[in-house]
């Protein structure tokens, strides 16, 4: 095998996932090595002088890290590809590389709610103000909220919780138009089914401890942008010294390896398991774009190739006695943060607490499932045991 760089753009996306940063390897071994470094040695007083060498110092890079970034730059199809520390490391550094005091940023109001509380804290109390927006506003009324400091446009979507989808290309138009930035939360189907800057974005962040590592096992974060905007976030990444830790870097890039089959997989079992909540008395609404009767469902139909396993639902109003009725007694949905990774997951949510441009005012309790790999007839009828239950505690 030849250790040239293909040519990715003549790739269809599963070869790329399995071609991408494979020129990071050496000796013929497969995988890249996990480069444990601090120091990384010059040659002589040139090399260092002038910098003339690939790798300078473990924050700066390694094989390790430059392989990985570079596939995630190319399923993301970007500029250049950055890791942090987690997802929320990666939202907050991109924000902070590209805010500067006395800027206004458009944030949707259903994005994770550490990214709301990071701009209601830190980004405030450096003079940036933040304006949320109902991520299904038309493209008239974006440019109303827009004004002559407006630096970026943050969005996500589908959104945190209720999975809202937004039309990214006509939103990213106004904010071009007005010389702002489109940024994206990227996570829920890993770059795999969703291509951002095709969507007009210019920065996309993921959080690569949900599908991209897929097996709950690292926290990471990456900052995609398009060539644009690189030299401006790379310099002030490199000024904030952030960088990840090389095994969880190796873990990512393993990971993505069966990224394909993994969300193949995730998207088939969500699609059975969602379709069946919808006919249970007890859920009210199931909000997944990949569902015909969700609301999203055209525009996914029209942006994504496909969905990933995260979607909730919203349940009737009972006690909350009756939920933790539900579920403490799971079998095979665990209690836990966090999703992408091959197991099932569920978690009660409630956007009332938090929401401002559209407040939550629907009574109930909402419970997103992050779907796992199991067999889907399995995790229904452990959901059915959970919402009888439910339904028998009132
Ligand atoms: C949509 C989204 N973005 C970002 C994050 C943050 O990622 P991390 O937990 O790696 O900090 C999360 C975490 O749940 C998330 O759901």
């Amino acid at each position: 095998m030849s250790s040239k760089k293909p040519d990715f753009e003549k790739l269809g996306e599963r070869t790329r996932l399995i071609a991408a940063g494979r020129e990071f390897t050496n000796h013929g071994i497969v995988n890249p090595g996990v480069f444990h470094a601090s120091t990384i040695l010059f040659p002589d007083l040139d090399s260092y002088r002038n910098l003339t060498t690939p790798y300078r110092y473990g924050r700066r890079g390694t094989p390790t890290s430059r392989a990985v970034e570079q596939a995630v730059a190319v399923l993301e199809g970007g500029h250049d590809t950055r890791f942090c520390s987690s997802g929320m490391a990666a939202i907050s550094t991109a924000l902070l590389c590209l805010l500067k005091t006395g800027d206004h940023i458009l944030m949707g109001d259903t994005v994770y709610l550490p990214s709301r509380k990071f701009a209601d804290g830190i980004l405030t109390n450096l003079g940036i103000e933040t304006t949320y927006f109902d991520p299904l506003i038309s493209p008239a009324a974006l440019a109303e909220l827009i004004r002559p400091n407006t630096r970026m446009v943050f969005l996500e979507s589908p959104g945190s919780q209720t999975f809202e989808v937004a039309d990214v290309p006509a939103l990213a138009d106004v904010a071009h138009k007005h010389d702002a930035l489109l940024v994206l939360d990227n996570t829920w189907t890993a770059c795999h089914f969703y291509k951002p800057f095709e969507q007009g974005c210019d920065i996309s962040i993921q959080a690569a401890t949900k599908y991209l590592v897929g097996h709950s096992d690292a926290m990471l974060g990456t900052v995609t942008t398009t060539k644009e905007i690189w030299p401006q976030f790379h310099a002030a990444y490199e000024e904030m010294g952030q960088c990840a830790g090389p095994d969880d870097l190796y873990l990512c890039l393993r990971g993505m390896r069966t990224l394909d089959v993994r969300l193949e997989r995730h998207m088939k079992n969500a699609l059975v398991v969602a379709e069946w909540l919808t006919s249970r008395a007890e859920v009210d609404e199931v909000f997944y774009p990949a569902l015909p009767s969700s609301p999203g469902h055209a525009l996914w139909q029209r942006d994504f190739t496909g969905a990933s396993g995260l979607f909730s639902i919203w349940l009737k109003p009972c006690s909350e006695e009756a939920l933790a009725a539900m579920l403490d007694h799971m079998q095979l949905f665990g209690l836990g943060a966090s999703w992408g990774g091959y197991e099932s997951l569920v978690l009660p949510f409630n956007p009332a607490k938090y929401r401002t441009a559209v407040p939550w005012i629907r009574p109930g309790h909402g419970l997103r499932l992050n779907i796992g790999l199991e067999d889907p007839e399995d995790l229904i009828a452990d959901l059915k045991a959970g919402l009888e239950r439910l339904a028998k505690q009132g």
